[in-house]
C-alpha cells in the first residue's frame, strides 16, 4: 500500500477543486434547461416522490467521472447517480466520493443554494475535499492536516460557547416517515437553541459550520456523498465533527452527522440526545 503524504493530500485537493469547478460550470449551463422546462413535479424521482433527479445531476456526474478517469485513472469513484464504479476500493486505493449536485431540490426550483461536492478518501480516511457553488462561484476546500479555505481564505468555525443562542442548521430526509420524526426533533430543540435553519444542501450546511455562518449542524440519514467533502472542510476549520457511526458510540443515532464549533459541540450533542436523536 502506498502511503499518503502531505504532497499527495494537496494534490488531491487541487484535483477535487479543478473537477468540481468544471462540473459547477456545467450545472449552471444545464440549469436553464432544467428550471422552466416544465413542472418540478414531472421530474423523475429516486427513493421517494420528493427525491427528484435532473439532467443536471446526471450530466455533471458523467463529467466528473470522465475528468477523474483522465486525471486519476487508478482511483475508484462512488457517485450519487452512478454508484460505485468498481465495487469496494482496494486497500490503499484513493476513492472519490461525488455528489454532482447537492441540493437538487433547490437547483430544480431555481434557488441558488446548491453545490458540486467531491471528497477523496483512502481506506475510509478523509484526505481532501472541494465544494463549489455554481451560482456564486465560491470554492470551499480542505486538505487533511492543512486546513480549510473559502476562495483561498482560511476558515474558522464558530467560537460560541452557549448552545442556547446557537444558530443550528439541519436537514430533512426524503422518506416521509423519517421526516416526521425529524420534524418532531426540531420541534423539541427549537426553543433550546438560538435559531434553526433548513437550507437544503448538506455539503453547504457543513461549509457554513466551517465558516462560522452557523454554529452547528446535524442531520440523520445522509448519504456518504452528501457529507464526504463538507465534513472534512468543517473539521479542518476546527469544528467537532461526528460522522455516521453504525455503533452509535455518541448516542446520537447511527446515521447522524453532527458538526459544531468546539465551544458548543458537547452541549449541542447533549441537547440532541435529550430530545431523542438516537431514535432517528
Ligand atoms: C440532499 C440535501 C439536503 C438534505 C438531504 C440530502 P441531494 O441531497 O443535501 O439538504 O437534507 O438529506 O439528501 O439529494 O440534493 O443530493
Amino acid at each position: 500500500m502506498e502511503p499518503v503524504n502531505d504532497e499527495d493530500v494537496r494534490t488531491l485537493e487541487k484535483v477535487a477543486v479543478e473537477v468540481a469547478r468544471e462540473a459547477a460550470e456545467l450545472a449552471l449551463a444545464v440549469r436553464d434547461r432544467v428550471v422552466g422546462a416544465g413542472s418540478v413535479a414531472d421530474l423523475p424521482t429516486k427513493s421517494s416522490a420528493t427525491d427528484v433527479v435532473t439532467e443536471g445531476d446526471r450530466e455533471c456526474e458523467a463529467l466528473v467521472r470522465e475528468r477523474l478517469a483522465d486525471l486519476r485513472p487508478a482511483d475508484a469513484v462512488l457517485g450519487e447517480e452512478g454508484g460505485a464504479d468498481d465495487g469496494d476500493p482496494r486497500p490503499g486505493q484513493v476513492r472519490w466520493i461525488v455528489d454532482p449536485i447537492d441540493g437538487t431540490v433547490n437547483y430544480a426550483h431555481g434557488l441558488p443554494w446548491f453545490a458540486v461536492s467531491i471528497g477523496a478518501e483512502v481506506d475510509g480516511r478523509p484526505l481532501a475535499g472541494a465544494v463549489v457553488e455554481p451560482v456564486s462561484g465560491r470554492v470551499w476546500s480542505a486538505a487533511a492536516g492543512h486546513g480549510a479555505w473559502l476562495d483561498g481564505r482560511v476558515l474558522r468555525a464558530s467560537e460560541l460557547r452557549r448552545p442556547g443562542v446557537a444558530v443550528v442548521a439541519t436537514g430533512l430526509n426524503y422518506d416521509p416517515q423519517r421526516r416526521r420524526r425529524q420534524a418532531a426533533l426540531v420541534a423539541r430543540i427549537a426553543s433550546e437553541v438560538g435559531d434553526i435553519r433548513r437550507q437544503g444542501c448538506a455539503s453547504l450546511d457543513l461549509c457554513s459550520v466551517a465558516a462560522g455562518w452557523v454554529d452547528g449542524y446535524y442531520e440523520h440519514g445522509l448519504h456518504h456523498w452528501d457529507w464526504a467533502a463538507g465534513a472534512l472542510i468543517a473539521e479542518e476549520a476546527g469544528a467537532v465533527v461526528r460522522r455516521p457511526d453504525p455503533a452509535d458510540a455518541a448516542g446520537l443515532g447511527p446515521e447522524a452527522i453532527v458538526a459544531a464549533g468546539p465551544g458548543i459541540a458537547d452541549g449541542l450533542a447533549e441537547l440532541l440526545r435529550a430530545a431523542g436523536a438516537s431514535g432517528l
